[in-house]
């Protein structure tokens, strides 16, 4: 029978039994929910609204249940409607009377807000530690090839020489944009709502403060209709969420380019790698492909969140259950993803004659010959233009600009004299970029210096 049953039987069709049923998905804030339930019973003896001695069991009673689940003598009821009624029915069948004093001054609505809230306090924190994680092996990675020269690309075409720790530690910073959003989110998350009852708040003597202050909130939620209708919460950290993946999917991106025989500039650990069952010479980067593909289910669990929220009246709608498969399936999803992207990337191998190889072609120091004849006295415009023609003459015979002679320069421009070699030097290019966030090798350590220090 169900706990609300008093007007109706509390039978329910099967059918409509088991669809109702969040179980099977909130039985994972069993912890946070009895947490909750110490602090509320604790509360009410502290206001005379309970006895002491009620009060007593009642904490007694749920900490032994807590026990028991985690010891694994007490298996959750999968047929029960939710944690909260599992909770509250096992807690009366042990101690009896008392048990049935618990929600007094409570509601399922705060209290699901509230366990809610508990939870993903938890998950955000698990996350942003992984998050950390990744961002100091990026940081190692960076410091092992500081100047290890890689062609930059823009539309996919080689740009300019960068280096490795460069390339790398752009994602160091989104990383840390992610950290900054999540723990924002988890800030503004930290109001309890537990005493905002089922919207109206209570007649009884209450003391949300205090309540709160018992499960480590920083305040409570102001308004009792919001506090049990506020699902912005999950909103923002999915949506901070939806940036993670966003980040680690670009990365993928590369990581699987990279690996690929065209580019060969780094090559995956065997332990994340895996192999193909017709083509004995496979080695297929599908870790990083499911990084990338499981983005498109946080973004789906972010869609999934603003569109079920976006029609309801206040306060509570059992719509509003839907929130707890979105947002658990955000973090699941996130956390295993960075369980194994971060020894993946940890782990990697890099090619560093290839990454060179690869900037000795492409004309990547086409900017710098040009910079080189302004430096000269030719006017920037100018010196494209002239470059420019200099690149087509080079493609039609098929040598790099490395390789042209000083009379065939000198053709081009009387400005030019032996120094251009020294100006278009593949490491003089990056060595002399020095401007801040620049690609040089005092540029980068700069750069973890920095991460390192937002990390702490
Ligand atoms: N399982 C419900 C949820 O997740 C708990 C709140 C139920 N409240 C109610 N009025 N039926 O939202």
């Amino acid at each position: 029978m169900k706990i609300w049953a008093g007007r109706s039987a509390g039978e329910l069709d099967r059918a409509a039994e088991d669809f109702n049923s969040s179980i099977r998905f909130d039985s994972r804030m069993y912890k946070e929910d009895i947490t909750g339930s110490v602090a509320h019973a604790e509360m009410l003896a502290h206001q005379g609204i309970i006895t002491r001695e009620d009060g007593e069991k009642i904490k007694k009673g749920l900490l032994q249940i807590l026990e028991d689940i985690e010891s694994g003598s007490l298996e959750i009821d999968s047929e029960a409607e939710d944690i909260h009624s599992f909770v509250e029915a096992e807690l009366t069948k042990r101690i009896g009377e008392p048990g049935k004093r618990l929600h007094t001054a409570r509601s399922r609505n705060d209290q699901v807000a509230l366990d809610t809230r508990l939870y993903l306090k938890g998950q955000a924190a698990q996350t942003v530690e992984l998050l950390k994680k990744l961002s100091e092996v990026i940081c190692k990675k960076a410091g092992q090839y500081p100047d290890t020269v890689m062609p930059g690309y823009t539309h996919m075409q080689r740009a300019q020489p960068v280096t490795l720790g460069h390339h790398i530690m752009a994602y160091a910073m989104m990383l840390l944009r992610d950290i900054g959003r999540l723990n924002d989110g988890a800030k503004r998350m930290d109001m309890s709502p537990i005493g905002c009852c089922a919207l109206a708040g209570t007649t009884y003597n209450i003391d949300r403060e205090y309540e709160a202050e018992l499960l480590g909130f920083g305040g409570v939620c102001q308004n009792s209709m919001d506090g049990v209708s506020d699902r912005d919460f999950c909103v923002e950290l999915c949506s901070a969420l939806a940036l993670v993946m966003t980040h680690i999917s670009r990365f993928s991106e590369e990581i699987i380019l990279w690996s690929s025989w065209e580019f060969k500039f780094i090559e995956l650990s065997d332990a994340y790698s895996t192999g193909s069952s017709i083509m004995p010479q496979k080695k297929n980067p599908d870790m990083a492909e499911l990084a990338r593909g499981k983005t498109g289910r946080v973004y789906g669990d972010l869609i999934m969140l603003l569109t079920m929220l976006k029609g309801l009246p206040l306060a509570y709608n059992k719509d509003m259950q839907e929130d707890k498969e979105a947002v658990f399936d955000a973090f699941d999803t996130v956390k295993a993803v960075l369980n194994v992207f971060i020894p993946m990337v940890d782990t990697m191998s890099v090619n560093e004659k290839s990454m060179r190889d690869a900037a000795a072609k492409g004309f990547i120091n086409a900017t710098d010959l040009a910079d080189y004849l302004v430096s000269k006295g030719m006017p920037f415009r100018t010196a494209y233009k002239t470059v420019g023609e200099i690149v087509a003459d080079c493609t039609e015979k098929n040598i790099t600009l490395e390789e042209m002679t000083l009379d065939e320069y000198v053709a081009h421009s009387e400005l030019f004299d032996s120094g251009l070699y020294e100006a278009i030097n593949i490491e003089e290019c990056v060595a002399r970029r020095t401007s801040l966030g620049g690609p040089g090798k005092g540029s980068v350590e700069k750069q973890i210096a920095y991460v390192m220090e937002e990390l702490k």
